[in-house]
């Protein structure tokens, strides 16, 4: 029996299986909370500290899946287990995908739950000291981090929209937090109960983009064989995010014209309008003026997009969030990988300092995540993949190196050149290789 009582989260849209599941677990010995709708969930989580999520995933509104995602986004440490009645291949493969480690299906003993909690809670990776998480809201602000001027005023744009519907546009290179940006806006605002739905335009192909955006008929093209919804009822009454627009066809871009304009959507093959109230946030990472200008995108839908435009910086241009990112990723995977907190050595911090990120946070947050995997305690600079660990760009001009940094400036801009070729360093500095060795300590 554990000491301390376990927090466990039900959630449930059926009242009879929330209690039969509330009542297995206290005699159990476990602590529970219920709830039976995912919004109702979320408050909890952000209010107390759980140890364990079951959720049903078939529920009306925002599904379970939804919330294990979300879930997995924010409060990464808290494992999952998921409670259906129709277990399905596809279903299991997506449950799995979003981040759920077990699986139990209606009906179940209690023997079998018993089993299933335990292996649950003994899979999880939670952070070496527990702490009680406050109600406070903005668990998807904490997850933005950005001190740097330029995030903060993307902060306070995500601030003003996120109570109202109003278009977003987002660009910004790829890795920048696109995607994190738009779910800030959903699940922020008023309407964070309802659906986030984020669909990749470059995903689909062009030829089914369409149907899979507003539904189909059935009959309207071969293989319909049934009236289907599509990404816009979906997400009715909350946010359809379109990742990459892009890519979507001239047909396409009319049709979304049009939804933007009437608020109603024609599913392919059927003449008739359906009302539809969403808000619509895309996203690219592509200039859309360009494409403007080749006739591959409608100015006029660019227009309609664009009512409240976000432009998210690459990590190049904010390198000032380098450290506090930093701290998260070592958080994040040394907790995942390590079950303790990973240190970071200053030079190693240095090298990321200096580096460009071509990739922005992505390509960060996996140098860190390799890197927590292959240290030991500390990130040295070791760790770190090649090609930034040789890379130094010389601070600006207007701050002055001690002769010494220089010095080390230098010895680094050999060792890249020569490709870590130590005698030739050696040769090119005229030193002695060892020296040169002792310096590089
Ligand atoms: N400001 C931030 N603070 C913390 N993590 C961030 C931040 N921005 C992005 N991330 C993380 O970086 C990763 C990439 O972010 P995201 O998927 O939102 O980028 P994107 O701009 O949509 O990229 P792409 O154009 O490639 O689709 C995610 O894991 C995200 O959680
Ligand atoms: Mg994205």
């Amino acid at each position: 029996m554990p000491l301390e009582q376990e927090n466990i989260l039900i959630v449930d849209d059926d009242v009879q299986i929330l209690e039969l599941i509330q009542r297995l677990l206290q005699s159990l010995n476990y602590h529970t909370y219920k709830a039976i709708s995912v919004k109702e969930a979320i408050a909890i989580l952000q209010d107390q500290s759980i140890d364990l999520l079951i959720t049903d995933l078939q529920m009306p509104g925002v599904d379970g899946l939804q919330l294990v995602k979300y879930v997995s986004e924010h409060f990464p440490e808290i494992p999952k287990l998921a409670v259906t009645g129709f277990p399905s291949i596809d279903g299991a493969l997506k449950a799995m995908k979003s981040g759920v480690m077990d699986y139990l299906i209606k009906p179940f003993t209690k023997e079998e739950l018993k089993n299933a909690v335990q292996k649950s809670l003994a899979l999880s990776q939670k952070p070496v000291q527990k702490t009680k998480r406050k109600s406070q809201g903005n668990t998807v602000y904490s997850e933005i981090i950005g001190q740097s001027e330029s995030m903060q005023n993307v902060l306070n744009v995500i601030d003003r929209v996120k109570d109202n519907k109003a278009t977003v546009f987002i660009k910004g290179e790829s890795g920048t937090g696109k995607e994190l940006v738009a779910r800030a806006i959903h699940y922020m605002g008023r309407f964070s109960a309802a659906p986030f739905v984020a669909v990749n335009c470059g995903a689909i192909p062009e030829s089914l983009l369409e149907a899979e955006l507003f539904g189909y008929t059935k009959g309207a093209f071969t293989g319909a064989n049934d009236n289907r919804s599509g990404f816009f009822q979906a997400a009715n009454n909350g946010t359809l995010f379109l990742d990459e627009i892009g890519n979507a066809s001239m047909a396409t871009q009319l049709s979304l014209l049009r939804v933007l304009q009437e608020k109603e959507i024609m599913r392919v093959g059927s003449q008739k309008t359906e009302k539809i109230d969403v808000r619509v946030i895309a996203a690219t990472n592509v200039d859309l003026r360009e494409l403007i200008k080749n006739g591959r995108f409608r100015e006029d839908l660019y227009y309609r997009l664009s009512v409240v435009q976000i432009e998210v910086p690459p990590l190049r241009d904010r390198k000032s969030d380098i450290p506090l990112l930093v701290d998260k990723f070592l958080f994040k995977y040394g907790v995942e990988y390590k079950d303790r907190i990973i240190k970071i050595s200053d030079e190693a911090l240095l090298a990321l300092e200096r580096y460009d990120w071509p990739g922005n946070i992505r390509e960060l947050e996996n140098s860190i995540q390799r890197a927590v995997i292959m240290c030991d305690k500390q990130v040295e600079i070791g760790n770190l993949p090649k090609h930034l660990k040789f890379q130094i760009d010389f601070p600006k001009q207007d701050t002055f190196l001690s002769l010494k940094e220089v010095e080390r400036l230098h010895i680094l801009k050999v060792l890249e050149a020569t490709k870590n070729n130590k005698s030739k360093a050696a040769e090119i500095l005229q030193i002695d290789r060892k020296t040169l060795r002792d310096k590089i300590k």
